[in-house]
């Protein structure tokens, strides 16, 4: 009797497992909650004009070429929110490492997604992962000499 009842224990738990790694598998992506490639394209091309627009970073793309890097930004950003999509881009850190980039400009490029993801309707939930993602990048972009805690360390401090 106390064999059975363990069996079946070990049964139900077993189930009962299976069924949160099938319902976790069949979890929607953060891509597909924001309405997958249409609406991110969308985003994609709201933040480019953001940025070419924005007195802060707008310099920095007057030479680039449009189409390329909002078809590179497209791949990252579904990579990163969990579509089948794979980045074909330079990676991010020596990309950015020449360019000096510092705090003031890497938070107007996070305010421009932000907007674009405002301006396509994304729900809090998303635009709060979204931002996570895109904090996360953030010591690979500034240059570590520019941001607000090395350039007001007490050169005193450093012995
Ligand atoms: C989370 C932050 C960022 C992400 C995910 C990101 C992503 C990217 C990607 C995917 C590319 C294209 C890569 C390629 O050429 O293969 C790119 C290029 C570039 N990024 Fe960023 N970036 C970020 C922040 C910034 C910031 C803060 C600046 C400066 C204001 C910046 C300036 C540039 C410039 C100037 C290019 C080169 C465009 C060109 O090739 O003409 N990025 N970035």
């Amino acid at each position: 009797m106390k064999k059975l009842l363990s069996t079946i224990l070990t049964v139900s738990l077993l189930c009962f497992s299976l069924g949160s790694i099938a319902d976790e598998a069949k979890a929607p992506s953060l891509f597909d909650r924001m309405g997958g490639e249409k609406a991110a394209r969308q985003i994609v091309a709201d933040t480019w004009y953001n940025h070419t627009t924005n007195p802060i970073v707008r310099n920095r793309f007057a030479n680039s070429d449009g189409e390329y890097v909002k078809q590179k930004v497209y791949e990252i950003f579904a990579m990163a929110t969990g579509a089948d999509v794979k980045y074909t881009g330079k990676p991010m850190k020596p990309l950015h490492a020449t360019m000096n980039i510092n705090e003031a400009e890497f938070n107007a490029v996070v305010d421009d997604v932000m907007a674009a993801l405002v301006k396509n309707k994304i729900g809090q939930q998303e635009q709060n992962e979204v931002l996570a993602i895109l904090w996360s990048v953030r010591p690979d972009v500034v240059n570590s000499n520019l941001t607000t805690k090395t350039l007001t360390a007490d050169p005193a401090a450093k012995k």
